[in-house]
């Protein structure tokens, strides 16, 4: 007999195997957990609970599927706390996962509207779109999303669907094991400070990659990174003309440890460490490239703004950096093509004294630069000005020039 807990999560209650009495480990979530249920995992819940409520608002939906649900608590916060009156599908391999599911259908009340499935996530994924395909597959299971891809876009309605995806294997994403990412992302990962948006962008180009594949199209609407993992959430649809017009933002990026200057190429355009402009004079640092992967936007604003005009509806409910995290996605949003700044970072390449960000980016303004925080990190920015004059107006700033 499963030890059984009540849980409460945004708006929504639950019963899953009690975390505390099963994890050796004080209450944190691990992967032999009868039911698993991860209460870190909140903030990519209710996230993701207002980005499918951002986006019912132009696509409304009808049959979604969280394909490894767990305990089930996400998919029953979306048909708990989002509008509309979609019908959700769940699987899990784990029949105790799948017991637990069923209960809390009942408790909810749900039975309408729910369904929940044991067996493989790829193969249910096939099956169950053959009648009616996905309008939202979501993917969130332990690890990479990349087993499970090419089954989710193919159950996605090709007249345009929404792909939910985590990932939490950070090692290999952000350049400890970068054999690995090849292997599995068909691109290489490199250790630099801004390596969680090379792991955005190494999952984003698998999916564009797999997508189109598939002749489907991506949009990607947002990314999330935060503690241990990264999250995306596209728009896909059959679209091959699309697709491959979108050949063009597949690429490198390139980085320079010693001097901090990055630069992203196309794919198309080179061979992979020629003409990379150094900016610190004389520099012969050893360029690392990641890569080939996605270099084109990584948000749609349009859609980062219905976020946010729904937020108040849930702010309440939510974990309290949402709408911090929202507000600095919206900053950062225009300014994508450059990778950020760590400004710890560029001081300790100059031994010097970290100033103020907001100094920094009111000097970078006053030379008219653009600059936005990030929320990648708290302590970097995105500017389109190059990362030597950063240093030098930190030089300035903290009386050292
Ligand atoms: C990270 S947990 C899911 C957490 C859930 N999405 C949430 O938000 O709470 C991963 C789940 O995938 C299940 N699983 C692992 N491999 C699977 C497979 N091949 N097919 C279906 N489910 C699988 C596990 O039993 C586990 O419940
Ligand atoms: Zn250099």
């Amino acid at each position: 007999m499963t030890v059984i807990k009540e849980y409460s999560e945004g708006r929504t209650t639950f019963l899953c195997a009690d975390v505390e009495h099963y994890s050796r480990d004080q209450g944190l979530a691990t992967s032999d957990l009868p039911v698993f249920y991860n209460k870190r995992m909140q903030l990519n819940r209710d996230i993701s609970v207002l980005f499918l409520s951002a986006y019912m608002k132009k696509n409304p939906i009808d049959l979604m599927c969280e394909a490894l649900t767990g305990s089930g608590v996400r998919t029953l916060r979306y048909l708990n706390e989002c509008p509309g009156e979609f019908r959700a599908e769940m699987f899990d391999v784990n029949p105790l996962a799948v017991e637990m599911v069923q209960k809390n259908i009942e408790l909810l009340s749900l039975e309408k509207r729910a369904l929940v499935k044991r067996g493989d996530a790829k193969e249910l994924l096939m099956t169950e779109s053959r009648g009616k395909r996905f309008d939202y597959v979501d993917v969130d299971p332990f690890g990479s999303p990349a087993p499970y891809l090419n089954a989710a876009i193919q159950s996605l309605n090709p007249r345009g669907a929404l792909l939910g995806l985590t990932a939490t294997d950070m090692p290999a994403l952000c350049g400890v094991y970068p054999r690995v990412a090849l292997r599995k992302y068909g691109g290489s990962s490199i250790r630099a400070p801004f390596s969680h948006e090379i792991a955005v962008r190494l999952l984003v180009g698998l999916t564009y990659s797999v997508a189109g594949m598939n002749d489907y199209s991506i949009i990607p609407l947002a990314a999330l990174s935060t503690d241990h993992y990264i999250r995306v959430w596209f728009r896909i649809k059959a679209d091959r003309i699309t697709s491959n017009r979108q050949a063009d933002s597949m690429g490198f990026i390139r980085y320079c440890p010693n001097c901090m200057h990055s630069e992203s190429v196309s794919l198309r355009s080179i061979s992979p460490d020629s003409g990379f402009q150094h900016q610190k004079e004389n520099c012969d640092g050893k360029v690392r490239t990641a890569g080939p992967l996605w270099i084109g936007n990584l948000y749609d604003s349009e859609f980062l703004n219905l976020a946010g005009e729904m937020l108040p509806d849930y702010e309440d409910s939510f974990h309290k950096r949402v709408p911090r995290l929202l507000e600095l996605m919206k900053m950062e949003c225009g300014l994508m093509k450059y990778a950020y700044v760590d400004l710890h970072e560029l001081c300790d390449l100059h031994n010097l004294v970290p100033p103020k960000t907001s100094a920094v980016m009111e000097e970078l303004r006053n030379m008219n630069y653009r600059v936005s925080q990030t929320h990648f990190r708290p302590t970097a920015i995105r500017t389109n000005g190059p990362v030597s004059e950063v240093a030098r107006i930190i030089r300035n700033l903290t009386g050292e020039g």
